[in-house]
């Protein structure tokens, strides 16, 4: 959410306090923008909590972007925890949000409440992701009456890639609307706080967006969302490739690429170390 500007009297006098879901509800009856990133450990998560970023996501994005799977599918609920705990550790004010992974939670509500359980004891982090629409109702039910919160993701969704045939926009056309707005009107009536749109079409986005009464974050799904998401190596640019809809914001690969290069070249020169990066006694 947005902070007051660093000058601003309430800027001393109020310290940032941890997003909550009561928060995202007031966020969207204020007409203010989410702002939620990918972490997958502690070195990032500082750096975006810092810059004030509402939620962070410990995606199963994991998958592809850290772990070098070819997609999302391969994520266990085992690979998930560390770095979930990395960075429920080190957030002090966005909420922490960890993905369900594929084979966790579709097949009945309790193994989805097991799963959740599991995840919010053993990392701290705040709240759970996972992808679906009316046929995982009864999970979030399940999930938001036992206390959880539950963020719901719809569109593209990821673990489903081999049933929708790849990376494909979804929610084109006005049947294919019509489905999304029921699965999103679904999923709030369950409880859950909000709901991620990824690649759908922006006039399709902003129409879930107008009949939910909480918020949309739309990654892939145009402009008139209530908050964004991206995945932090897309929005950093640590990459030669990131898709269409995520604007690159930095250079990090090649700033990082370059900082190595010089290592390398300084330390086979002996340029580094100098005396003072060396103890003489
Ligand atoms: O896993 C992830 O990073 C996600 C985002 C793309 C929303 O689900």
């Amino acid at each position: 959410m947005t902070q007051p500007a660093p000058s601003s009297p309430q800027a001393a006098a109020a310290p940032r306090r941890r997003v909550r879901v009561q928060h995202l509800a007031e966020a969207k009856a204020q007409g203010r923008r989410l702002t939620m990133l990918t972490a997958y450990d502690a070195v990032t998560a500082r750096i975006f909590d810092a810059a004030g970023v509402d939620m962070l996501l410990v995606g199963d994005s994991i998958g592809d972007n850290v772990l070098a799977h070819e997609n999302t599918i391969p994520v266990t609920v085992d690979e998930m925890i560390p770095p979930a705990r990395a960075v429920a550790r080190t957030a002090k004010h966005a909420m922490v949000v960890v993905d369900l992974p594929f084979g966790s939670y579709e097949d009945s509500p309790q193994h989805a409440f097991a799963t959740a359980v599991r995840m919010l004891k053993e990392t701290g982090a705040q709240a759970v992701k996972l992808e679906g629409g009316r046929r995982v109702a009864a999970h979030v039910k399940l999930l938001t009456d036992s206390g959880i919160p539950v963020i719901g993701h719809l569109g593209f969704t990821p673990q489903s890639e081999n049933i929708l045939g790849g990376h494909r926009v979804q929610g084109r056309g006005d049947e294919a609307a019509d489905v999304l707005c029921d699965d999103a009107l679904a999923l709030a009536e369950a409880g859950a706080s909000a709901v991620v749109l990824e690649m759908v079409p922006a006039p399709v986005a902003a129409r879930v967006t107008e009949i939910l009464a909480i918020p949309t974050i739309g990654i892939g799904a145009g402009p008139h969302v209530d908050g964004q998401v991206l995945v932090w190596t897309d929005m950093a640019g640590m990459g030669d490739w990131s898709p269409r809809f995520a604007k690159r914001f930095g250079q990090v690969g090649a700033a990082l690429a370059a900082a190595a290069s010089s290592y390398v070249d300084e330390v086979t020169s002996g340029a580094f170390p100098q005396a003072e990066h060396s103890f003489e006694s």
